[in-house]
């Protein structure tokens, strides 16, 4: 069996990769950073004994999804678990003055590049579940899916799409036997502020006097979720570091 995980080359991805490794689960990895992947996959592979797949992909493009899942159906044949994890937040900054640009990035990235994959995968997924395979997705939303924050606006609307949507495929799925689960993390340190704010001291700065979740904290979460019993589903995990009690309200010593 195989976990199929987006945006593998860092942070939450990454660490997914990490652990369901650890748990001898082969692994299908993407992202746009092949170098990442390739030296993910050597340590992944030596350490585990695995059989890892790493492919090169903008989930953005619908042209490319398409075609990487038209060549490569032999090895996404073997896939019972797609984590939906690539995703990003550009820029902080009001609606009436946002950058039009990073609006389009996070809308094509968090919203239509999980519907490109999910597209993808999910009529494979369904024929492995009706051999009665285990098979099960894992979204990766955000607190910022249920609650809005100021500037946060386009970003939160990309993370109330991925709620919505997981819920839609939990009941579009529904009677196939694949479980949705949707995890909702609040602040991770990854690389997650450094992409959002483009400035390594201001995305230090994010965590200033906190101790935020890592993501691993986050992995265990996804490997958790995943290792229950097939008839259970957790349909939603929301995670919060414990010194941030709501999306805007952070205790910092
Ligand atoms: N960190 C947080 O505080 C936090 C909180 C809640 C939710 N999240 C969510 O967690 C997920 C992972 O983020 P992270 O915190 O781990 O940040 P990260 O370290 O920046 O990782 C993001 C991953 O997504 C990939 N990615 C971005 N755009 C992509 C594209 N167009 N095509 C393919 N892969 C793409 C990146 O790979 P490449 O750049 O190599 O393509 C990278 O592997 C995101 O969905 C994010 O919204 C994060």
């Amino acid at each position: 069996m195989s976990v199929f995980i987006s945006g593998a080359s860092s942070g939450i991805g990454e660490a997914c990769a990490r652990n369901f490794a650890a748990n001898g689960k082969d692994l299908v990895l993407v992202a746009r950073r092949k170098d990442r992947l390739e030296k993910l996959s050597t340590e992944l592979r030596e350490r585990h004994g695995i059989h890892v797949h790493t492919f090169e992909l903008d989930v953005r493009s619908r042209k490319a999804v398409e075609g990487f899942i038209a060549g490569n159906q032999a090895v996404l044949n073997t896939i019972e678990v797609l984590v939906n994890n690539a995703g990003l937040a550009a820029g902080l900054s009001p609606i009436q003055t946002g950058n039009i640009d990073d609006w389009e990035r996070m809308i094509d990235t968090n919203v239509k590049g999980l519907l490109y994959v999910s597209r993808g995968l999910l009529p494979l997924m369904i024929k492995r579940a009706a051999e009665g395979v285990s098979c099960h997705v894992v979204n990766i939303g955000s607190v910022a899916g249920y609650w809005v924050y100021p500037n946060g606006n386009v970003y939160c609307a990309t993370k109330f799409a991925v709620k919505a949507l997981s819920e839609g495929m939990r009941v579009d799925l529904h009677g196939t036997g694949i479980r949705v689960t949707e995890i909702a993390p609040g602040m991770a340190e990854t690389e997650f502020s450094l992409v959002r704010l483009g400035d390594a001291e201001k995305a230090k700065a994010v965590y200033t006097g906190m101790t935020p979740l890592s993501a691993q904290d986050v992995a265990e979460t996804v490997l958790w979720c995943v290792q229950r019993p097939k008839h259970v589903n957790i349909q939603e995990l929301v995670v919060f570091p414990t010194q941030q009690s709501s999306v805007s309200l952070v205790a910092r010593q």
